[in-house]
Parts: C-alpha cells; sequence; structure tokens
C-alpha cells in the first residue's frame, strides 16, 4: 500500500470501511515457455528440477519459440555443486536501520526518489528543494516488472544484462496535508496549498520507466537514457473497454467521456502475455474532495450511493488539498462537487473520480502508444493483475483483489482466446485491446466447504438489475460500480486482498490478505465482518500495551481452477499460510506452525519467480514492526489440499462458541519457508522482479522513515530513517523509497 497499511496507525486514506453490503508477473511468455519446456523434458523431475533444467534453454538469445530442444553445450570443467533452492541461511528478525539479506547476497541501491532521468536534469540535492520531478524518479516506489532489451535496444524477452524497470509511484510520505520530505521546510500544513508545492506532489506521483544495465557484475540505472519515462497526473490517458464513452465519465476535460489526465496512486502490477506492463490504481478517492452539502446539489441521485460505496462522503477533504493550488483546472479536477449547470457533468469535474480506479496498461518499450485504463477488469482499489497460464485457444483470465477491508476478489476472462502468435506482436497495445476491452468479470465467493464459484457480474444477472441498493443503467455502470454489483451478489467479504501470483507449475493462485482490524466474531456496525471458513481468524495480539483485534497478521489464500480451467465457474481454495508471531498460540493463531525464521505479518507483495519458481512474499505491516522491520520471504509451497481441515472455536459473548472450519496449506518446514530479507526502519517492502535468468532481482523498498514527524523535518538526527544515505547512496539524510537490485556473491540464482 502506501501509508497507514498498518491496523494501528491512523488510515488517512487507506483501507476504507465502504463495504456496508450484507458482503510475473510471472504468468507470462516466460512462464508459458517454462511449463512448455519442463514437459519437453519429461514428466518424471521434480517441479524443483524441473524449473532447474529450463535455465539454461532460458537464455537462448532473442527467439522465444520453442524449437531450441537440443541438450546444452558440452562442459568440460567439473559441474558446479548442486543448487539447493533456500539454501541460504534465514535472515533474523531487524529493528536496525539497513536492509539486511542472507550471508552471499548483495543488496545494492539502484533508483530512489528524485533521481534524474534525463541527462539535463540536475542531481538531486535531497534538501527540499529540487524541482523537475517530471523528469525525476517519482516517490513511493511499487509494484515494478522488469522488461528485458536486447543488446540492439529493441523488446526482449530472455535478455539479462540489460533492461527497463517499469514501476509504480504510490503515493509520498506525508503526516497531514504536505508530502514534507519534498519541500524544505516541510512544505504547508494547512488550506490552501500553494501552487508549487501541489505541482511537485502531482508529478511525484504515477509511475515510471527507467533502463537499467549490468556490467561487470554491477547493476546502474541509465540517466539519459531515450526509454526513460515519467507518468503523473497531469499525463493524458485514454480510457478503454466498455466505459469509454459512458455518460459516468464526461468531465470538462473530456466531455465525450474518452480520456482521463494521469494515473494515480498505482500499487501492484502485472505483465501481459504479450509483454506490457499493468498497474493497479489503488486508494485514489482520497486524493478528491466533496462539498458539504453536495448530496443536495447532486439531486441525491444514485451518484451519491456510489460515491459513498468508493469512500467520497460529501464534506469528505482531500488527502492534499490539491484542489486548493489555485484556479486552473489541474487543480480544479480534485473538486468532484457538483458545481456546473449542465445535465450530463461536461462543465464540471462531478465524475472525475469515475476516470480512477483501474488496471492501467502501458507499453514501456514504447512512448509513442496511448497509456490506457481497461474499464472492462472493473473499477476498485487495485493491486496487482495476474494472468493465469495462458492455454492456446482459450480465454485468458486475470485475477485481481480489492484492497479494503471486507473487499472482494475478482477474476477476467476475455471474450478472445489466445493465439500464441500473440506473444511478440507488432503492437502490443492493439494487443491489450483485443484481450482486455472485451470479456467477463466475475467475483469470487469462497464456501464453507472449501469449495468456491465466480460469479459474473453481468447487467443481465437478475440479482444486479434488481438490486435494491443501485439502479444500474447498463454494463458500463456495472463496472464502474464493480463494489456494488458484488454486494448484490453476495461476494465473499476477505481480509483485505492485496497482491496475487499464479504458481509456475501448478497454475493455482495465491492472493496475500494482508489483515483486518475489521473482523469480530460478534460485528457491530455494518463495517464488521464475522469470521468464515476463508477469513477464519479473529485474535488479539498484542503491540506492546495495544490490544489489536480482528486478524492483525493476515494469511494468504489459494485457489485451483476448476477443470474448465481459465473460464471455470467454481474452484476450490484452501490458505497457504496463516501470518503470526512465532510464539503465538498453535491452535488458534499460529496456524501454520511458523517458526522464528519465518514468522512474519502482514503478506502484500506477492510474486512467484519464473526462473526458480520460488514464492517471494513481501511485508507492508504494523502489527509487528514493535519486533521487525518488515520484511521478505522464500517459500516453496505445494498445492491445494496438501494440508488439512481445521476448526476454530470463538468465543461468544454469551458463552457458547461459533465454530468455524477451514483449510490449511500443509505446515511449512525449514526447507520450504525462510526469511531472505529485512527493510529498514519504517519502510514496507513492496515491488518485486528478476532478470529472465534468476540472477538479479529488483526489490522496492518504500517509505522508510514514514514515522519521522514533519516537525522534525530540520533535525535528520530525529528522522527514523536516514535510508539510503546511510547506505552510502546519494545526497542528504532526508529517507527515500528506492529500488535495490539483489545479486548472488557466486553469480547463482537469487533464492538459492
Ligand atoms: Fe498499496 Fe494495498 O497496498
Ligand atoms: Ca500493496
Ligand atoms: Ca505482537
Amino acid at each position: 500500500m502506501n501509508k497507514p497499511t498498518d491496523l494501528f496507525r491512523i488510515p488517512v486514506d487507506h483501507d476504507t470501511d465502504t463495504n456496508v453490503s450484507s458482503n510475473e508477473h510471472f504468468s507470462t511468455v516466460l512462464e508459458a515457455r517454462l511449463s512448455r519446456r519442463s514437459l519437453l523434458r519429461g514428466g518424471a523431475a521434480t517441479a524443483a528440477s524441473a524449473l532447474l533444467g529450463v535455465v539454461g534453454l532460458s537464455g537462448c538469445g532473442g527467439s522465444d519459440n520453442d524449437t531450441v530442444t537440443s541438450p546444452p553445450p558440452v562442459n568440460t570443467t567439473p559441474p558446479p555443486p548442486a543448487e539447493k533452492l533456500l539454501g541460504f541461511s534465514a535472515v533474523s528478525k531487524s529493528l536496525a536501520d539497513t536492509v539486511v539479506v542472507p550471508a552471499g547476497y548483495t543488496a545494492t541501491v539502484l533508483y530512489a526518489l528524485g533521481d534524474p532521468l534525463s541527462a539535463n536534469t540536475a542531481a538531486y540535492k535531497n534538501d527540499g528543494t529540487d524541482t523537475d520531478f517530471e523528469n525525476r524518479a517519482g516517490d513511493h516506489h511499487d509494484g515494478m516488472e522488469f522488461f528485458p532489451l536486447s543488446s540492439t535496444g529493441t523488446a526482449s524477452t530472455s535478455a539479462v544484462d540489460r533492461g527497463l524497470l517499469a514501476m509504480n509511484h504510490e503515493a509520498t510520505t506525508d503526516e497531514k496535508l504536505s508530502s514534507h520530505f519534498v519541500h524544505a521546510n516541510g512544505g504547508t500544513q494547512s488550506l490552501p496549498r500553494p501552487a508549487l508545492e501541489v505541482d511537485k506532489e502531482m508529478a511525484l506521483h504515477g509511475l515510471s520507466v527507467v533502463e537499467v544495465r549490468q556490467s561487470g557484475g554491477k547493476w546502474a540505472y541509465q540517466k539519459d537514457s531515450s526509454f526513460n519515462r515519467r507518468v503523473h497526473q497531469q499525463t493524458d490517458i485514454e480510457l478503454s473497454g466498455p466505459v469509454r464513452g459512458n455518460a459516468l465519465v464526461v468531465t470538462r476535460y473530456s466531455t465525450n467521456g474518452t480520456r482521463i489526465r494521469g494515473t494515480l496512486n498505482n500499487c501492484g502490477t502485472g505483465r501481459t502475455p504479450w509483454n506490457t506492463y499493468l498497474s493497479g490504481e489503488e486508494n485514489w478517492s482520497g486524493y478528491f474532495t466533496r462539498a458539504a452539502t453536495d448530496d443536495a446539489a447532486r439531486g441525491n441521485d444514485k451518484s451519491v450511493v456510489s460515491l459513498k460505496r468508493y469512500g467520497r462522503d460529501q464534506g469528505a477533504a482531500s488527502r492534499h488539498g490539491w484542489e486548493t493550488g489555485g484556479l486552473d483546472d489541474k487543480y480544479q479536477r480534485w473538486n468532484i462537487s457538483r458545481k456546473g449547470a449542465s445535465i450530463d457533468g461536461s462543465d464540471d469535474y462531478r465524475n472525475e473520480m469515475n476516470g480512477m480506479g483501474y488496471i492501467v496498461e502501458m507499453d514501456a518499450y514504447d512512448k509513442s502508444k496511448s497509456i490506457k485504463k481497461r474499464t472492462a477488469l472493473g473499477r476498485y482499489a487495485h493491486e496487482s493483475a495476474v494472468f493465469g497460464k495462458p492455454v492456446v485457444g482459450q480465454p485468458l483470465a486475470v485475477y485481481m483483489g480489492d484492497d479494503s477491508r471486507n473487499e472482494y476478489i475478482y477474476k477476467f476472462v476475455s471474450s478472445a482466446v489466445w493465439a500464441a502468435a500473440d506473444a511478440t506482436p507488432a503492437d502490443r497495445i492493439a494487443t491489450g485491446d483485443k484481450y482486455l476491452d472485451s470479456g467477463k468479470l466475475y467475483v469470487a465467493k469462497f464456501n464453507a466447504d472449501g469449495t468456491g464459484q465466480w460469479i459474473e457480474l453481468s447487467i443481465s444477472n437478475p440479482a444486479i438489475a434488481a438490486y435494491a441498493g443501485y439502479k444500474f443503467a447498463d454494463q458500463a455502470d456495472v463496472l464502474v460500480n464493480a463494489r456494488l454489483a458484488g454486494d448484490a451478489v453476495g461476494a465473499t467479504k476477505m481480509d483485505r486482498p492485496e497482491w496475487c501470483s499464479v504458481h509456475p507449475t501448478t497454475g493455482e493462485i495465491y492472493f496475500t490478505l494482508t489483515n483486518n482490524s475489521n473482523r469480530r466474531v460478534e460485528p457491530s456496525g455494518s463495517s464488521q465482518a464475522a469470521p468464515d471458513a476463508a477469513n477464519p481468524r479473529v485474535y488479539t495480539d498484542m503491540k506492546g500495551t495495544t490490544a489489536q483485534v480482528g486478524n492483525p497478521n493476515g494469511h494468504i489464500i489459494r485457489v485451483k481452477e476448476g477443470s474448465a480451467g481459465s473460464s471455470s465457474s467454481s474452484f476450490s481454495w484452501d490458505v497457504y499460510l496463516f501470518g503470526a508471531e512465532s510464539g503465538a498460540a498453535a491452535a488458534t493463531v499460529n496456524l501454520s506452525g511458523l517458526t522464528a525464521d519465518q514468522d512474519f505479518s502482514s503478506p502484500d507483495g506477492l510474486a512467484f519467480s519464473t526462473s526458480t519458481g520460488i514464492c517471494w512474499i513481501q511485508t507492508d505491516d504494523g502489527a509487528y514492526t514493535d519486533v521487525t522491520n518488515c520484511m521478505m520471504l522464500a517459500g516453496l509451497p505445494g498445492q491445494v489440499g496438501d494440508g488439512k481441515k481445521t476448526t476454530l472455536n470463538h468465543a461468544r459473548a454469551n458463552g457458547t462458541t461459533l465454530a468455524v472450519d477451514t483449510y490449511v496449506g500443509k505446515a511449512a518446514t525449514a526447507d520450504t519457508l525462510k526469511r531472505f530479507l529485512v527493510g529498514p526502519v519504517g519502510c514496507e517492502l513492496t515491488g518485486i522482479t528478476e532478470t529472465p535468468d534468476g540472477k538479479a532481482l529488483f526489490v522496492n523498498i518504500q517509505h522508510p522513515g514514514e514515522t519521522t514527524s514533519s516537525a522534525n523535518i530540520a533535525d535528520p538526527t530525529k528522522y527514523t530513517s536516514q535510508w539510503p544515505s546511510n547506505a552510502g547512496y546519494g545526497a542528504g539524510k532526508r529517507p527515500r523509497s528506492a529500488t535495490i537490485v539483489i545479486t548472488k556473491n557466486d553469480g547463482g540464482r537469487i533464492g538459492s
């Protein structure tokens, strides 16, 4: 996420509670290739050795077809020792202001907030006086994908020494209104906000593309690469798919409802099988303000229901007050009150928020191509968007979560069926039009018996068409208000769905459920939900003297599609891991039996390596941070159904018991789950991608030192973190979000 992800800091705009209803990454071309080649090499190998066997093949130049079936060249030198995945020594929990990795590994800072992206941009002084953020790295590095570049600078699926990192810049570090580390004196903490501060903050949000190269074992970003790019709040973006041109997205900027400026609060990512970048817009709602009398101004029409469901009651204040920067349209757009006299909203920004909340597709290799919001995938607080394993002749499935408390898990199924030639198309964004603009959107219902259903969110579904809570006009309205459609069909309220990823061999889909402070045995009020099989825990965890209630540590659920594959309407599921402190009660909290080398809280980023098959788990935690900073773990999971059924007996106030059955995956061992990395103070770990050979792992450290008070901006000794300057990177002592690259000192793959 970004900010107060955590349970027990004040949520500024995160994980809101608006569900009051009575509800690569890595599945890429590489992955498809990997599984096909694994099959070519014989089915008797274990998953791990099959994955190992692919490595030699995956380094075979720019061609990505499957015609290379010859054995590796004869090696006349003695073979190196057999690689053992998770052979490293687990990293201990840590409160140090540094990045800790296992012995034998090196983590190097590569690309931080403010770094120049053009030859003409000045070096970052990091004292709050810097400008020109449209040509610098944005803030709060989040989801990220590596796009290989051949030696001649063309798109590749196999290059390992040169590539583009495309990444999200989710937010900024702020305590009150101002992003204090990027302004000289901490900025203006009251309204109105000065235009220059607002301009800087708007430019810090969005996406960046930056070229990176490796030479002699050292990675560096290329300041003057022509591929470098920033996408920010002034960037023109197309609305694509069923919502394009709909009355719900008509604004003064786009009177025909086809365009919007910017992509906002971008969190998780994905990559398409045709090698483009997907970015999820998450907590965009908090950036908009509404007048205290706006319900009446709108005639109390159905837009009021929609706005409330998406977190913008009338009178809501915006996170930064950008709307106060001046009369210019670029500031006024953040006020979504009905101000104009028009019927259709073409004279104001009453509909502006309907243009945020999508999965956004960008061709990282080609600046000339439009960036498009893929509205067919629905509008909510998006995280990652991950493809099931593509099968020729079958539709593609994209899996997604809505990260707010008690929100839903979704699946999009394309109308078009997969054609192998589309893995390397001439026009990647046109290929996105083909697969992502037409299809069906489903929401998940998890049953108590370990099965589940994908329920289509269609205007022709009577439960949606006749929903009493909101009158849907058409399918575009269903997509814009996907949360309300999910309410209508009784989707399962989850413990904050964050990232998902697809296991490269089993094809099962793993979703992190980061935590939920509103899960209660006996819910009180509409924002709380009772435990169920898929979200079974309700307990109290102490942080010092503070009682943390609900599901403070989160879990990771996994789904196995039915026999119809990507287009299945049913699935089975279990819980891969329950986050917990190792010392917590085994029968009720530490259900996965985590040891001190494995315990974690609030899983968030999740990605399978297509090289090693390792499941990388990243945390964005506030519950266990009295003991350890956020971390990254490496897992080698089994599959749905490899564990057992467990019953949790929750005590009710009246002395009776609420029994909840759940399904716990096989307990991890020291060989199948280990802590790999712990980050600096106040950060979250997020964003993870790798070179195709698995030998360089790129990871983002977001918001180190975010617990620093803006009142202490002038005194670096009072910063809660001075990373990465304390790691020798860059000027100034203000903490900066940054990308690190992890390599193994013996040149091996990461996680071995
Ligand atoms: Fe931006 Fe839900 O994490
Ligand atoms: Ca996240
Ligand atoms: Ca605790």
